[in-house]
């Protein structure tokens, strides 16, 4: 059979939706994978076969999705502690780093999946990388908008030798910036090589003022389930 890659993410957000149990709070992801994931947990809702569910959005879009599927919710400041959290990814390496916020979510989804037991990651195949950059895509970073060029240029700067570029994200033609849920920008960075150590990435990135967040989430999935042509994975770290 030839399935789409929207059926295959279908696959991906179903099995993870089994690792699911009555009685869980649970992080909903964001974007196209994490949409079906959070469908397939209210159907089971309608029908019974999971109870007292609740649901930790991790953006304004599912926030409203859950809503309009009558998932109970609830947020980190009364359910600090969150069982299971599932969500989709940019890239997913060998190690199981990810990285996330193409869809501009990132600074909500890591806040809840930092705070989970669990966490799950969906897939398709598509998304599996040598190295995080790897897939020539951007790896996002959440800035605040005051004087936004200049921590583009930091951010570039830190990377020089990976022949970094950022790229502010905008919406529509006129180019305005692409604002976050948490009324931030973000700075798109593209590499041409291998960032190196990812841990060190990181702190360099996080120590910028004017960051926010970044897209890396380094050593925080528990379990990655991949779908493909020729089946599913699930692997556990
Ligand atoms: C949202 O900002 C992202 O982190 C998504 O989780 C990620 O972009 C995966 O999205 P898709 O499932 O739509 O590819």
């Amino acid at each position: 059979v030839n399935l789409s890659q929207d059926e295959l993410k279908k696959i991906a957000a179903y099995k993870a939706v089994e690792f699911v149990e009555s009685g869980m709070v649970v992080g909903l992801g964001t974007g196209s994978t994490a949409k079906h994931a959070v469908d397939k947990i209210a159907e089971l809702l309608h029908t019974g076969k999971l109870k007292n569910i609740i649901g930790i959005p991790t953006s304004k879009i599912t926030h409203e999705q859950a809503v309009s599927l009558g998932i109970p919710l609830s947020d980190l400041n009364k359910h600090p502690i969150v069982d299971l959290s599932i969500d989709g990814a940019d890239e997913v390496d060998q190690e199981m780093n990810l990285v996330k916020g193409r869809g501009g979510s990132l600074l909500r989804e890591k806040m809840v999946e930092a705070a989970s037991k669990k966490f799950i990651v969906i897939v398709d195949e598509s998304k599996l990388v040598n190295y995080l950059g790897g897939s020539g895509l951007a790896m996002p970073v959440e800035i605040v908008p005051f004087c936004w060029e200049f921590t583009l240029k930091r951010l570039e700067m830190l990377f020089i030798e990976a022949g970094c570029v950022g790229k502010l994200r905008t919406v529509g033609e006129n180019g305005e910036a692409y604002v976050t849920d948490n009324g931030n920008y973000i700075i798109d960075l593209y590499f041409k090589k291998d960032m190196g150590d990812l841990k060190a990435a990181s702190d360099a990135i996080l120590r910028l003022a004017g960051v926010v967040e970044h897209g890396m989430f380094i050593d925080m999935a528990t379990t990655v389930i991949v779908a493909g042509k020729l089946g599913v994975s699930v692997t556990n770290k």
